[in-house]
């Protein structure tokens, strides 16, 4: 696929959120927020009966395309998955969903990372397992 392409994705994406919403009660839950900007986003989560699978999974927040876009298709990604596949999940399946190139771009790298950090604090938090070096505090976001 081209740039335009993926650029076309991102903003429908962005325009139309998949997964948008809260979820009452929800397993696991965490915020998070990129100082440099304010924006943010809040994940929540319901697990199936298994207490592993990732049911159901949504977010709220506000924030540029990257970052809104990114979780939004965090969303479809993490869905079916086990809580343990999406905390070791490697940030590079996310940037190859988006397709942009932003490797070489630690701004927009932080926006588009925004959704899949929170989303693995959420589930270290849950799960009460340690958050791996380097998660917290991950690329100066902040993270609740
Ligand atoms: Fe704030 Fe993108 S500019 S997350």
């Amino acid at each position: 696929m081209d740039d335009q392409l993926y650029r076309e994705i991102i903003l429908d994406h962005y325009k139309n959120p998949r997964g948008h919403g809260v979820i009452e009660d929800a397993d696991a839950e965490a915020d998070g927020m990129n100082p440099l900007c304010g924006d943010e986003v809040s994940i929540y989560v319901a697990f199936a009966e298994d207490g592993e699978t990732i049911e159901d999974v949504k977010f709220s927040g506000r924030g540029c395309a990257i970052s809104q876009a990114a979780t939004s298709m965090l969303m479809e990604l993490a869905v079916g998955k086990t809580a343990d596949e999406v905390a070791r999940m490697p940030r590079d399946e996310l940037l190859e969903e988006i397709g942009v190139p932003l490797q070489n771009n630690p701004t927009r790298l932080k926006c588009a990372l925004l959704g899949l950090t929170t989303l693995k604090v959420a589930l270290h938090k849950a799960k009460g397992t340690p958050l791996p070096d380097g998660l917290a505090g991950f690329d100066e976001l902040e993270l609740k």
